[in-house]
Order: C-alpha cells, then structure tokens, then sequence
C-alpha cells in the first residue's frame, strides 16, 4: 500500500491513476490548498478502485502517525508542496515551511513508523543556473534562481543526509522537467488558481478563450527560433515513472533520476504544436524575458531508461490533445 501526498494534485492525481491501475492500494494525503476532493472520485471513475482520502497537512505528525497506523504503508509518493516558482520570491518562509519542514516532518513520522522507502518529487530547477544541458544526474546541484528550487535543493540534501546516516532508508529523488498534459480521460489535469504562470495552461485558456493573449517571454535567447527551450513531458509518463522507480526502493540508499524526454522544444513550438494538434489558433506578442528564465534546458534520460527501464511514450501531439481536452471540461 502506497500513500501519495499532495494525493489529488495535479501530479499526485495521475501518480494515484497509475498505481491502482496496476494493483496497487493507495491512500492519498493532500490538504487541497491548491486542489479540491472532487478528484477522488474521478480518480475512482478512471480506475474503477478507490483510494482512501485524508485531508489534511504534511506537516501534522499526529494525522500521519494515524495514518500509518491504520494502513500498512509500504512506501511513500512525496509530492505534496507548493510550487509556484514566482510567488516563493515574495513568500519564502512559506515555502521552505511547506517543502523543507513539510518534508521533515514526514520523514520523522515514517521513521517512527519503520517505514523507510520514500519516493520524492523534485526538480530539474536543482541543477542551477550555470548547468549546460542535457542535464546528467551526475552532475552536482547547483544555484537556484528562486526560493522554490532551492527548497527542492535542501529536500535532497536532507534525504541524502538520511539515507548516509541509516541504511534501511531508500530514497528515490525525481527529478522532473515540465510536466504538462492531461489525463486522456479528460476527468483529471491541472487547475491553476488565478492566471496560470506555466506557459501549457497559459496557452490552453487563450485558446479557450479565457485569456486574451500569450506573452512569449523573449525572442532573443541564443536558441534556434530565439525563444526558450524545455523538456516537456506528458503527467501520465511522470505518473509512470513514479511507479517503476518503486523498483529502486529494493536498493539501500539514495538515488537520483532525471524524468523528461531528452527532447528540448521552444516557446514558439509549443504554441506551433497546440494549434497544429487541435486546429484553435493562439493569439501571442513577444514580450521582455522574465527574470530567472534559463535559455534551454532539457534531460539526459540514459539513467532511467537504463536502470528502471522507464522511458516517456507521449508525443507533443498527446500533449496538446489531452492538454486541450481537459480544458474544454474546465471551462465548460
Ligand atoms: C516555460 C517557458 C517561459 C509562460 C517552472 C519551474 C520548474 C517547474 C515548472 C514547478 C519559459 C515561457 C511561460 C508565459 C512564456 N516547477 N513562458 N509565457 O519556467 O521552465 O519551469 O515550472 O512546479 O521548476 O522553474 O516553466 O511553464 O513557467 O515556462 O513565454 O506566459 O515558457 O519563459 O521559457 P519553467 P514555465
């Protein structure tokens, strides 16, 4: 039995779809400060099982002693925290509370528990800003541009910390590029509060409609079409690498794998694959870089292919498809 935090997120609800499709049980923790419990039926409607619903804080030791007390918790998916990169500028003790302390305090309640294999939800942003792609998990961390990746940064550096100083623990650290995409059952995706920062629902509510117009964040990065390059990839191919990297729970240890496609894509083809994928137009205006972007980035993928046998299936074209699926529900 696995317990997933931050269980009916964006991430966590695909991760939860993906375990019990493949048998496992899963209860699910998430304190819906940025979800509702509306996914936990859709989750059920997917899969045809139930997982069973805490709501309530990672950082509350006592609800999670009871929850390992009434489940015999074999692992943990650790995804619950806050993310939105620009607002950990302005609110840092918020996010090192939430990511850092949260994380600790999970840690504390799974020892307690003797529960010691841990999978953790990190990020490409840990490689700092002077790292040359592809990103290889060889290489060390580096600087990060906002309080949000360095949160992720001081999560590793902790549970490599744990695991040197007690060897029942493993860790598995992944390392994610930029998820993005939908269920293809259109019942669950992302929904951003507000005006969404990340540039895949940004493109799918101009679409849609709901905002008026992209701005593509400069034209002048030395890259091929002078917009910025990342590694896209498809939520159900990051689900499913969260279930094969139980596999590297069988090892002592902390281990480290990058989950991304290993292709790097730019803005303007972004917004070129959207429109070729569902024939809507995106209306968009180059506009001033914005602080902290990186020119191009994207994975190494050798590791995970090679040690968990994990490889993304999903092409852009899925991407864009499911992406705008589940926002024609949303905005329905
Ligand atoms: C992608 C590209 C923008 C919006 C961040 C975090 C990372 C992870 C995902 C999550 C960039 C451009 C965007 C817009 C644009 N964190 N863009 N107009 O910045 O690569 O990664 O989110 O939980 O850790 O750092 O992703 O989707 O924000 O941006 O031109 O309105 O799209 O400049 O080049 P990013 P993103």
């Amino acid at each position: 039995m696995i317990l997933v935090t931050g269980g009916t997120g964006y991430i966590g609800s695909h991760i939860a779809v993906e375990l019990l499709a493949a048998g496992h049980s899963v209860v699910l923790l998430d304190n819906l400060a940025n979800s509702v419990a509306s996914v936990v039926p859709r989750i059920e409607k997917i899969t045809g099982r139930a997982a069973a619903f805490y709501q309530g804080d990672v950082r509350d030791a006592a609800l999670l002693a009871s929850i390992f007390e009434q489940h015999p918790i074999d692992a943990v998916i650790h995804c619950a925290g806050l993310k939105a990169v620009g607002e950990s500028v302005t609110q840092p003790l918020a996010y090192y509370d939430t990511n850092v302390h949260g994380s600790i305090v999970l840690c504390q309640a799974m020892a307690k528990a003797g529960i010691k294999r841990l999978i953790f939800s990190s990020s490409a942003t840990v490689y700092g800003v002077e790292a040359i792609p592809p990103y290889v998990e060889t290489m060390g961390r580096g600087s990060c541009t906002s309080p949000y990746g360095t949160s992720k940064a001081m999560v590793e550096q902790v549970l490599e910390d744990l695991c040197a100083s007690d060897p029942e623990w493993s860790v598995a650290i992944l390392r994610y590029f930029n998820p993005i995409g939908a269920h293809p059952s259109g019942l669950i995706g992302e929904s951003p509060q507000g005006v969404p920062n990340n540039l895949m629902p940004y493109i799918s509510q101009v679409a849609a409609g709901v905002l008026p117009e992209l701005r593509v964040y400069g034209n002048d990065y030395p890259t091929q079409d002078g917009t910025c390059v990342r590694d896209y990839l498809h939520v159900v191919d990051l689900a499913v690498g969260h279930r094969v990297a139980l596999k590297a729970l069988e090892t002592p240890g902390a281990s480290h794998y990058n989950l991304g496609t290993g292709q790097g894509v730019s803005v303007k083809q972004m917004i070129d694959a959207f429109t070729q994928a569902t024939q809507v137009p995106v209306a968009f205006r180059y506009a001033p870089r914005r602080d902290g972007d990186l020119a191009a980035f994207w994975a190494s993928v050798e590791k995970a292919q090679q040690e968990l046998g994990w490889q993304a299936t999903k092409t852009l074209d899925d991407m864009m498809t499911d992406t705008w699926r589940w926002q024609q529900h949303a905005s329905a």
